[in-house]
């Protein structure tokens, strides 16, 4: 089965060539940038900048993919807020180009897997699947004028839903929050961390494998691939310092307001991940072992 995944520079691109490349899958890992993805190179890469129309259009119809996976995105909020028209090219406009690409190969059949975000909800989390959509920013709305475009392009799709993606780092990976805990605490500097948002942080590992579990038994429509457990920042940061035994007095916890945020945030987020569990078979890590992977303690 043929794979393009896009993003693949990135956190959970990174990770998902990696993952499937070594499960056998061949994968076509597409980035905008050259390629930062670790050895051993069991996949092709290629450099492409999916807010050209007919670049994608080339690239797709040479590689003839089984499935699309759609994860290249403006990922950061305060980015997305900032600049509204580089917002809605590389969220709404590229996810149309691609889907477009996706239609026009003479199979129709091919799979196309998005990669959504929990921003697409307001308040009241967690939210499961079919809940009412609110975003509170304009990432998020980005992100939900896409998830539209995908329920609408009749090919068949998945649309997943991760929040707040951690996992190992390496050289050409940005460091997650875990890393930005445990690099301020090893140096004895103290951190606000807020202790009045409330996430279902996702093990990147567990991401990857409940889109192999789509991937592998074809399966269409919404899934929140997210963590078990219910944690505030402040708890993961406290979590993080006790397994790695770093000194937890430097962790503040402070609420929201004491950050002038430009984007705003719900305070009540993540995800349900019932359905995943019951369909996919998907099982996700406790938290703590989860960091325990993520810094490779046995
Ligand atoms: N991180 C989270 O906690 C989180 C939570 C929920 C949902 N998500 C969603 O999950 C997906 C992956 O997130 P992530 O954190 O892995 O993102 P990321 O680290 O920011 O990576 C996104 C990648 O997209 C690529 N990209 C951006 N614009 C492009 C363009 N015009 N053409 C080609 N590639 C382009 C970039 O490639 P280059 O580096 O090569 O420029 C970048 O590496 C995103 O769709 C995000 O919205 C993330």
């Amino acid at each position: 089965m043929k794979i393009l995944i896009t993003g693949a520079n990135g956190f959970l691109g990174q990770h998902l060539t990696l993952h499937l490349a070594a499960k056998g899958y061949h994968v076509l890992a597409v980035s905008r940038g050259d390629c930062r993805i670790p050895l051993p190179h069991n996949f092709i890469f290629a450099s492409l900048d999916i807010t050209e129309k007919q670049p994608v259009d080339a690239l797709v119809k040479v590689y003839a993919p089984d499935v699309i996976v759609h994860a290249a995105a403006i990922s950061k909020p305060d980015e997305c807020e900032k600049n509204r028209p580089a917002c809605l090219l590389h969220n709404v406009t590229a996810t149309q180009f691609l889907l477009h690409a996706l239609q026009a190969l003479p199979q129709g059949k091919s799979q196309f897997i998005y990669i959504s975000t929990d921003f697409v909800f307001g308040e009241n989390g967690p939210h499961a699947e079919e809940d009412e959509k609110g975003p509170l920013n304009f990432y998020g709305e980005s992100k939900l004028q896409a998830e539209r475009l995908v329920e609408q392009s009749g090919l068949p799709f998945s649309i997943v839903r991760p929040v707040f993606i951690y996992g190992a780092v390496w050289q050409g990976l940005r460091p997650s929050f875990l890393h930005w805990v445990k690099n301020n605490l090893e140096k004895g500097q103290p951190i606000k961390v807020v202790s009045d948002q409330q996430r279902t942080p996702t093990f990147v590992e567990d991401l990857c494998k409940g889109i192999e579990s789509i991937i592998e038994n074809r399966k269409t429509g919404v899934y929140h691939l997210a963590g078990k457990n219910i944690l505030s920042p402040w708890q993961m940061a406290m979590d993080t310092a006790a397994i790695l035994g770093l000194d937890a007095a430097l962790i503040e916890n402070v609420t929201s307001q004491s950050f002038a945020e430009p984007v705003k945030r719900a305070k009540k987020s993540g995800l349900k991940i019932d359905k995943a569990i019951h369909e996919l078979d998907y099982n996700p890590v406790d938290f703590k072992e989860g960091i325990r992977s993520t810094f490779n303690i046995t």
